[in-house]
């Protein structure tokens, strides 16, 4: 193993990810791991040279406070004890926890501060490979981020025992499945299985207008098709999934409750038996970035901005409809391509355009039409709880309307939402 690690023990403090934020920062990996590991289980981490124990707000859990076993506090890794009571020695002041660290780390612990991408892939490539030996794991790539990475990491652990769904569903942006198929099938040489689910997507939402409903059909269609190629396949033993820390953060932690339960498309059935291999589950975002420009993934998928799993199916307002459909995605493509132009993305949190189940009356060629209107949206956020609205030039939005009515099949007005979260939500359903 390439790393040394400091485990900090979840003893229901909120900070956890804060300290294992700032031990990453000194150059040191961490990982956070729940109060109740066994000292067989902590052994079996690599390069265990330190423990923190992290109490707080949350240690009592139903009556009763939650301790790490006997057998942790006397075994020979040294241990600092992080406490929120007030009845510990533990400093105020940043600087002081800071130096309080840092000697705990470096002079107590002796770990060495060479924490970085390159030996985290080469830790994880080890790991998956001691995981899943010479047997077989199935990923659903969907040209996230997280899964785009996930793939990446497990074609250079385990190359061909890995296979890759991915399902396009009909609802992805412009030129996202072709570049998927670009990137893992041509350029990385992965086993790669393309499923054009286009018609059996769109049939399945026809004349839906509920986006519940919607975001049910779309998420439970998608767990149907990837079954069944599932089952196509023989001898899978393993699951790769793209969970990264926030994810099991959000899920809550035996002492943090559930933020929010998981919505994404990409939610698979337990049934299907399989032992999951999560590399990045550890991970940061920014970091889940870093590791996939490590491995050589292109900017456009590493940073691309936030995409919602039903993807434009919650775009294309109301009930779905093929042109409807063809006319956000191809606004959508001329909106990204002009805020790339003007040096918006990377700048903007999330861009999107959205069309309403509503036309209205408008010339061209000196003839009435009745046609749709695209409506721009154009969010910051932290967060995404709330969000403010960019402030795009004018002269920009023009000419982004001038494209759309004279490009887009079927638009003959432009709309720019200016509406902050809340009132609005991000997405428009
Ligand atoms: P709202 O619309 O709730 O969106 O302000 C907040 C963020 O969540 C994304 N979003 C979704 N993501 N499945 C997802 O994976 C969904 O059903 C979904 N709905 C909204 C939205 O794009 C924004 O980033």
């Amino acid at each position: 193993m390439k790393q040394d690690m400091i485990v900090v023990l979840d003893l229901g403090s909120e900070e956890n990810p804060r300290i294992a934020r700032e031990i990453r920062a000194l150059g040191v990996y961490s990982e956070i791991h729940p109060h109740d590991i066994t000292l067989e289980q902590l052994k079996a981490l690599p390069n265990v040279k330190g423990i923190i124990l992290n109490g707080g707000p949350n240690r009592v859990v139903d009556g009763v406070e939650i301790d790490v076993s006997q057998e942790i506090y006397d075994c020979d890794i040294p241990a600092l004890l992080v406490d929120h009571r007030g009845d510990d020695p533990w400093p105020a002041d940043d600087a002081q926890q800071e130096a309080a660290l840092k000697n705990f780390i470096f002079t107590i612990c002796g770990a060495e501060a060479n924490w970085n991408m390159d030996n985290f892939i080469a830790d994880q490539v080890e790991l998956i490979r001691r995981q899943v030996g010479d047997r077989k794991v199935l990923l659903a790539l969907s040209g996230g981020v997280d899964s785009s990475v996930v793939a990446a990491l497990l074609i250079k652990a385990i190359g061909k025992q890995l296979t890759c769904v991915h399902v396009n569903h009909g609802l992805l942006r412009k030129g996202e499945p072709e570049q998927v198929v670009k990137v893992f099938r041509d350029e990385m040489d992965a086993n790669l299985v393309y499923v054009d689910a286009v018609d059996r997507f769109l049939d399945k939402l026809a004349g839906v207008d509920d986006p519940e409903q919607k975001r049910k059909i779309i998420g439970g269609e998608f767990i149907r098709v990837f079954e069944e190629e599932a089952r196509k396949l023989d001898g899978i033993e393993f699951l790769g999934q793209g969970t990264i820390y926030p994810d099991i953060i959000e899920s809550g932690t035996k002492t943090v409750k559930a933020v929010k339960s998981h919505h994404n498309v990409g939610g698979l059935p337990e049934d299907l038996n399989f032992e999951l291999v999560e590399p990045l589950k550890m991970l940061f975002k920014d970091e889940v970035r870093s590791c996939g420009k490590a491995l050589g993934l292109p900017d456009s998928m590493v940073y691309r901005q936030p995409f919602p799993g039903p993807g434009l199916g919650v775009r294309c307002l109301g009930a779905i409809t093929r042109d409807r459909l063809e006319a956000v995605r191809e606004s959508d493509a001329i909106l990204r391509e002009e805020f790339a132009k003007n040096g918006l993305e990377g700048k903007v949190w999330q861009y999107f355009t959205a069309i309403p189940d509503l036309k209205s009356v408008g010339v061209r060629d000196n003839r009435r039409v009745d046609e749709w209107c695209v409506i721009i949206r154009a969010v910051n956020t932290v967060d995404a709880m709330t969000a403010t609205v960019e402030n795009v030039p004018f002269e920009l939005l023009q000419h982004i309307t001038q494209r759309i009515t004279g490009e887009v099949k079927g638009v003959n007005r432009v709309l720019f939402d200016l509406t902050p979260k809340p009132t609005g939500t991000i997405e428009w359903e």
